[in-house]
């Protein structure tokens, strides 16, 4: 589960996506499923920027609830006390609170009409160096209200890699 943050001609937005997969390495490339009907799709498309930030556990409640109103008539980020911090590379804001942040721009507008598709370049990221130490507590949405909080993880099976695929 991401947060993403938008802002367009002074007014900010943050929605809740669980639906977005990696499109390309060089340059880095995200899919991202923002649908028409949100706030942040208009926002997004009129700035061509957003900012893909990463919560953790901790912010579960909140996750769930800023996926849950829209922005149209509120400032998302008063409401739920979070910290707009300003993006180096775009204008929209990073959220303070998130253990990691991508600044992204719009790669590719085709897709947005037909499927509600932003193809996004990541042009910056940020990370909380106690992300990068240890392997941050996660939320991954399973559907029907449920969520996966990211637990053990391993290098077992590292070995087995190509280098190329690592
Ligand atoms: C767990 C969860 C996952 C969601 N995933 C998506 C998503 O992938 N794409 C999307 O467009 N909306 C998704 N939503 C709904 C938006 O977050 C919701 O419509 C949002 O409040 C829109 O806010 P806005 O009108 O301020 O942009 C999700 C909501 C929840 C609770």
């Amino acid at each position: 589960m991401v947060l993403v943050s938008s802002s367009f001609e002074g007014e900010t937005d943050i929605m809740t996506m669980g639906w977005h997969m990696v499109m390309g390495f060089e340059p880095s490339l995200v899919g991202c499923y923002i649908w028409n009907a949100n706030h942040s799709h208009a926002l997004i498309r009129r700035s061509r920027v957003c900012v893909i930030n990463v919560p953790t556990v901790d912010l579960a409640e909140t996750v769930v609830d800023i996926g849950n109103c829209s922005g149209r008539d509120t400032d998302k980020f008063e409401k739920f006390g979070l910290t707009p911090q300003p993006g180096v590379m775009v204008s929209a804001p990073l959220i303070a609170e998130c253990v990691a942040s991508f600044e992204c721009r719009l790669a590719d507008a085709s897709l947005i009409d037909r499927y509600n598709l932003f193809v996004f370049e990541v042009v910056k990221g940020h990370a909380a160096p106690s992300a990068i130490k240890a392997s941050p507590r996660t939320l991954h949405y399973r559907g029907d209200g449920e969520f996966m909080i990211a637990g053990e993880t391993t290098r077992q099976w590292r070995r087995r890699f190509r280098p190329e695929m690592l």
